[in-house]
């Protein structure tokens, strides 16, 4: 049998068992001093002031959602191509996600969409924007920096300014990126990245929020265990028995323990896995500019430093001689079927969220409302890419795309 040759596969030794082992013997296994010294690495690696630590990158974005203030009649947007957690940690707190569109290129938030549908839908009020036709108050923003590459986050700062929005940032893919050598996270709106599986580094589940305001990250630390007036550190350094007070309702969003020792151990390996997606996916530039004109890698603005969580390319239309993106999209679904029988997983980049169940019925959104989106939604196609990935791996996934492409096409 061929060798299988999956999406994403973690980068793991025997570093990461021997500290969950050691983590065990401890007795410490909630949250505690591995998680500390998780969140002083990570935020120090993102040249950020604080990181605080959670079960995820969806309840990193809830606990900033709600921290933002956001609620009934607000109106928050969102990138429509993003994971569905982004516009859900918006919605959490009965705010509404307005879906906005990007351009295909970077799959990321469209500079000049978002400006002109600001200008178009809002208006100036006593004390910020508000929707022409329903009233909401124009509340937040939350660029996602997608795949590895940042937003154009100067440019959507200078906009969230002008219009009052507060900005946060959805990092979950994007550890490790940056803009003129400035990390995200860097950029002075708290960020929230991911450690799931599919992500540069992992501990199972997990997520972390990146702010440079210490107060900012007392608060969030506080609301991740509960609103406890006290942290277990306190209590049990304690000589006494101490009771917290609870004035507010909390979450708990704690990451363990367990997991920060295996975040740790990622973290002794983080250069070397940027550098071997970084130099794994320039490795894919070449081969398809070479051998696959029908398949756009991803493009990388000037400046941006790209992190490659996910090698996403797009099907170029032109280059097979299709008219739409409906013919495109059959094309792509098709040569995918066929590396998947072949033992090679590739996936669709993410969701055009327009076009799903839950925000297709609650706004009624029609595919092309968010034309960009839409297009990022069928055309894309993200290759396997992880440090394991051998250069003959790689030349196989090129071999059988191309071949793929020819059995679809005879
Ligand atoms: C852009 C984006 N935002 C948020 C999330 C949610 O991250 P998590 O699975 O850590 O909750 C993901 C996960 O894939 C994502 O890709």
């Amino acid at each position: 049998m061929k060798k299988q040759i999956p999406i994403m596969k973690p980068y793991f030794d025997d570093r990461e068992a021997a500290a969950v082992a050691e983590a065990l013997k401890s007795g410490w296994v909630a949250q505690g001093p591995r998680v500390a010294e998780f969140e002083r690495l990570v935020a120090a690696h993102e040249g950020v002031g604080y990181g605080v630590a959670t079960t995820s990158c969806t309840t990193a974005l809830h606990l900033l959602t709600v921290t933002a203030g956001f609620g009934v009649g607000d109106d928050v947007l969102v990138p429509s191509f993003t994971f569905v957690a982004t516009p859900n940690s918006v919605e959490y707190t009965g705010a509404r996600a307005v879906l906005a569109d990007v351009d295909p290129a970077t799959f990321n938030l469209s500079v000049p969409w978002l400006e002109s549908f600001l200008a178009e839908n809002y208006a100036a009020g006593d004390d910020g924007y508000y929707h022409r036709r329903d009233g909401n108050r124009l509340a937040g923003i939350v660029p996602v920096n997608l795949f590895g590459l940042c937003a154009e986050l100067p440019a959507i700062n200078r906009i969230a300014a002008q219009y009052g929005m507060k900005v946060i940032e959805d990092s979950a893919c994007a550890f490790g990126a940056m803009i003129d050598g400035t990390h995200e996270g860097g950029f002075g709106n708290p960020s929230a990245l991911s450690f799931h599986p599919r992500k540069s580094i992992t501990t199972g589940e997990g997520g972390m929020i990146l702010t440079d305001s210490e107060e900012f990250a007392g608060r969030l630390r506080v609301l991740r265990s509960h609103a406890a007036s006290l942290s277990e550190t306190q209590r049990h350094r304690a000589k006494g028995y101490l009771l917290p007070e609870f004035d507010e309702i909390g979450f708990n969003y704690r990451m363990t323990d367990l997991q920060a020792a295996v975040g740790i151990a990622q973290m002794e390996k983080i250069d070397l896995i940027t550098a071997a997606r970084r130099r794994l996916a320039g490795r894919y530039d070449r081969l398809l500019a070479e051998r696959v004109p029908w398949l756009i890698a991803p493009y990388v603005p000037a400046g941006y430093t790209h992190v490659y969580q996910t090698y996403c390319c797009r099907i170029r239309l032109e280059a097979l001689g299709l008219k739409s993106i409906e013919e495109g999209n059959r094309f792509r679904n098709a040569v995918m079927d066929l590396l998947e029988t072949n033992g090679i997983a590739t996936r669709q980049g993410t969701h055009a969220t327009h076009t799903l169940g839950t925000y297709r019925g609650r706004y009624g959104y029609a595919a092309y409302d968010l034309p960009g989106a839409y297009e990022s939604d069928r055309l894309s196609i993200a290759l396997p890419l992880y440090v394991e990935l051998t250069d003959e791996d790689q030349d196989r996934v090129i071999d059988e795309l191309i071949r793929s492409a020819a059995v679809r096409r005879s």
